[in-house]
């Protein structure tokens, strides 16, 4: 295991590029299961879960080669039943079931692992494949599906699930009869993976909106696709600016994409100059204030859950009193002991609510992070608190954030790996 040491209080500066999002790269990943033809993905995360998820596939019987940001994906899939000890490392295997099921016709998985945010179950996605004529075994140690099968069907999401949608799409991609998915996810990753099924064969109305209808093809092709930007990683770089009272430009965003963080951070008063749709500057000018609006995650295009925890540091870097509330996560706000520790004015309310008071002038801890958001939340503190901290369990942060040491480095950020 190691660890980041950080010494606090430079403002970050100078030019960052987005890499990949790690919510597109997953499932399409799981997708090139589909074809039996050879797949070239670029701008491909060199993440933790990127890697878990290629390790599946290579145990699945799939060819791999990753050079630089480039995957190429070729060979058979051999067998339905992924190695359980792969499987457990990461939520995201999940999407094997649907990937597989579309491939196979049958799939037997283990239960997924994942951060501990919640309860995180699988409801949504036993209801979707049901009601696609799937015949689920669900026991404590596997999940088997077998599709009985093929005919027209309407699915409703009691809960507008990413990877729920997902599943869904690709099982539906590899059917020849229409699939209704009404309550989809919206989230940029969705239409990424909506985009490559269509790219690949499969017929797609509605990407991007709540309301997919698919048909699918029997035969599905290899493709080139360059994955959509990170914008969880674009705004998780805009409050680090900020919270360090610093000037960077971010390039290879999508600005729609940015479009509530942007709304927040300007009732903060930051400056968030877009200099074109791919390029934007933020940087601090005066100090900053509570958005003087609860400040609640919400389905897309809401504020994305994955950055409540840098946007809570950040409330402790505004004056005022900012209400923050996740509705979808039972345990996201449990880091925040970690942030009082540093000296932040924070009251618990309940699991999914918390009133931050700030400005709080933070100082340096030896901490250790609890999930993927919570972890990079407590680096981007370490950077903005005077003195030396130490976050332990850096892997956790390397899940999601590629090279993340090196990258924040070349900003000016005192940080080193050991
Ligand atoms: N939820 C609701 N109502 C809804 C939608 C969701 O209550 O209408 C709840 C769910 O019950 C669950 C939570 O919200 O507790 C998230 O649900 P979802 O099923 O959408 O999550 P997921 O598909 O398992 C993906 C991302 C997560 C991200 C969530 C929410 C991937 C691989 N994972 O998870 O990403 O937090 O959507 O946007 O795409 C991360 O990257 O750090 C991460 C955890």
């Amino acid at each position: 295991m190691s660890k980041f040491r950080i010494r606090g209080g430079k403002p970050l500066a100078g030019e960052i590029t987005v890499s990949g999002n790690k919510n597109a790269a997953l499932p399409i990943i799981a997708a090139t299961v589909l074809t039996d033809e050879p797949c070239v993905l670029s701008n491909v995360p060199r993440i933790l879960d990127v890697q878990s998820m290629l390790d599946i596939l290579v145990d699945l019987g799939k060819e791999v080669k990753f050079e630089e940001n480039t995957l190429t994906i070729s060979g058979e899939v051999k067998h339905a039943c992924p190695s359980q000890s792969l499987v457990s490392k990461l939520r995201a295997s999940i999407l094997y079931l649907g990937a597989l099921l579309g491939k196979k016709r049958e799939a037997t998985i283990s239960p997924p692992g994942g951060c501990v945010i919640g309860k995180r179950g699988i409801d949504v996605h036993a209801d979707v494949f049901s009601t696609m004529s799937v015949e689920l075994e669900f026991s404590t140690t596997s999940y088997r599906g077998v599709l009985r099968e093929e005919q027209d069907s309407y699915v409703f999401l009691h809960e507008a699930s990413v990877t729920a949608t997902e599943n869904a799409l690709l099982l539906a991609a590899t059917i020849t009869r229409q699939t209704i998915i009404e309550n989809a996810a919206c989230e940029p990753h969705v239409g990424d993976l909506a985009n490559f099924l269509v790219k690949m064969g499969a017929s797609i109305e509605g990407i991007g909106s709540n309301r997919l209808i698919v048909r699918g093809v029997e035969k599905l092709h290899g493709v080139t696709h360059s994955i959509v930007p990170d914008n969880i990683e674009a705004g998780t770089f805009m409050i680090a600016a900020l919270c360090t009272k610093g000037d960077i430009t971010i390039k290879n965003i999508i600005r729609q994409h940015l479009i509530s963080p942007t709304f927040y951070l300007n009732l903060m008063g930051a400056k968030v100059d877009f200099i074109d749709n791919s390029t934007v500057r933020v940087y601090y000018e005066e100090p900053l204030i509570s958005p003087s609006r609860k400040l609640q995650v919400g389905l897309w295009p809401g504020f994305p859950t994955d950055l409540m925890s840098p946007m809570i540091v950040l409330a402790t870097q505004a004056s005022g009193n900012t209400l923050c509330h996740d509705w979808m996560f039972e345990s996201r706000m449990f880091f925040c002991d970690k942030l009082v520790s540093m000296g932040a004015h924070i009251t618990m309310c309940d699991p999914h609510r918390v009133i931050v008071n700030g400005i709080s002038p933070l100082k340096a801890q030896h901490l250790s992070s609890p999930d993927l958001r919570a972890g990079i939340a407590l680096v981007i503190a370490a950077m903005s608190a005077q003195g030396e901290s130490i976050i332990d369990n850096a892997e956790l942060i390397d899940r999601g954030y590629e090279n993340i040491e090196n990258r924040l480095a070349s900003l000016g950020a005192d940080i080193v790996r050991i």
